[in-house]
């Protein structure tokens, strides 16, 4: 049976953990395509990640290139492609330089790899993943933002710091834009089953809903010169992961609405089920007064970076 193939455009900190990640889960071959400076670059990370098999003994190609004709026939294409964000910088302030490099690989994914399912991290990710939406006229079930995902695992992270447990108890959702408006909702977190307000004081969840909502920035200051890649990287490639083997898992992901919580045409984090159609559905719940608040709360904040493509 042919491997898949998985395209990471970008094989910058994220680019190189992706390659990594999905050769070690033997998703299928691997191309880490970046632009002709960084050619060498990515052609030794995937030298590297060859050498690395051995010891496990996963099966998969792994290269690098910066010829667009490479992209032909992915099966799934991760686009990390931009400047990450630094220091005192927003997420928005990227959007300029970084629309246009979104455009160039929207049209190239679009010429070569037309029947892939794409999943875009690169930001100001709600705008980033609508303008590839839009330039390259891909269905809407095969483009999706990884951001929720990233943002649900920090939730995770911190309530299990808080009370002890295994993160693999915890269960929680983070909706919304990829940025300080996004929405943890705390009616939904559970520990093993258990509401988490009866195991946490409002006090330390409501510090911890903050730290969620911070967490990309805490982790910019640290780095000093870059944003965060491990956790991120293990988040696209759960997505890419989902598709490829069917799995339906149900990930909170930037999904195109047409009328689901009352949204229409922006990509916004809603609970999605991935499988082998792509985005196969989002999942729609009543929300409360408060949630239908902070739900446009975000939205606002997600048009407004939008109308800013201009597109
Ligand atoms: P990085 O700077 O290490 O890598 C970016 C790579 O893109 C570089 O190797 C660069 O040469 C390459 N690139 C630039 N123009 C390109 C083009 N036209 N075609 C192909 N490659 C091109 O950045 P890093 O840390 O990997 O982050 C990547 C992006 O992901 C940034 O925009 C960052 O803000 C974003 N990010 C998004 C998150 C999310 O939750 N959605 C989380 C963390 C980061
Ligand atoms: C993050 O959330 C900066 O979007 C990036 O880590």
């Amino acid at each position: 049976m042919a491997k898949n193939k998985i395209l990471l455009i970008g094989g910058g900190q994220i680019g190189g953990n992706l390659a990594l990640l999905a050769a070690q889960k033997e998703l299928g071959d691997i191309m880490i395509y970046d632009i002709p400076q960084a050619e060498g670059m990515v052609k030794g990370k995937a030298l590297d990640i060859l050498q690395l098999r051995p010891h496990d003994g996963y099966d998969v190609d792994v290269s690098g290139t910066s010829n667009p004709e490479d992209m032909k026939d992915s099966d799934v294409v991760i686009i990390t492609a931009g400047m990450p964000r630094k220091p005192g910088m927003n997420r928005e302030d990227l959007l300029s330089i970084n629309i246009k490099i979104i455009s160039d690989v929207a049209n190239n994914v679009k010429k070569y790899a037309p029947n892939a399912f794409v999943i875009v991290v690169s930001n100001p990710l709600d705008a980033i993943v609508y303008s590839f939406y839009k330039v390259s006229g891909f269905s809407k079930n095969k483009v999706v933002g990884m951001a929720g995902a990233l943002d649900t695992c920090r939730f995770k992270t911190f309530l299990a710091e808080e009370t002890g447990f295994s993160v693999q108890d915890i269960q929680c959702m983070v909706l919304g834009g990829h940025g300080d408006t996004m929405v943890p909702m705390l009616r939904f977190a559970t520990a093993g089953g258990i509401p988490i307000t009866e195991l946490v004081s409002e006090q330390r969840l409501n510090e911890i809903i903050e730290r969620t909502k911070y967490a990309g920035g805490e982790l910019v200051k640290l780095f000093g010169n870059g944003s965060a890649y491990y956790a991120p990287a293990a988040s696209a490639i759960e997505m890419a992961e989902s598709y490829l083997r069917d799995k339906k898992r149900l990930i909170p992901c930037a999904a195109l609405c047409e009328g689901e919580f009352g949204i229409d045409g922006y990509f916004i984090g809603v609970p999605t089920v991935i499988g082998a159609n792509g985005i196969e559905k989002i999942i729609e719940f009543e929300m409360n007064n408060e949630e239908k608040g902070q739900l446009e709360q975000t939205l606002n904040a997600v048009k407004e970076t939008v109308t800013e493509t201009g597109l």
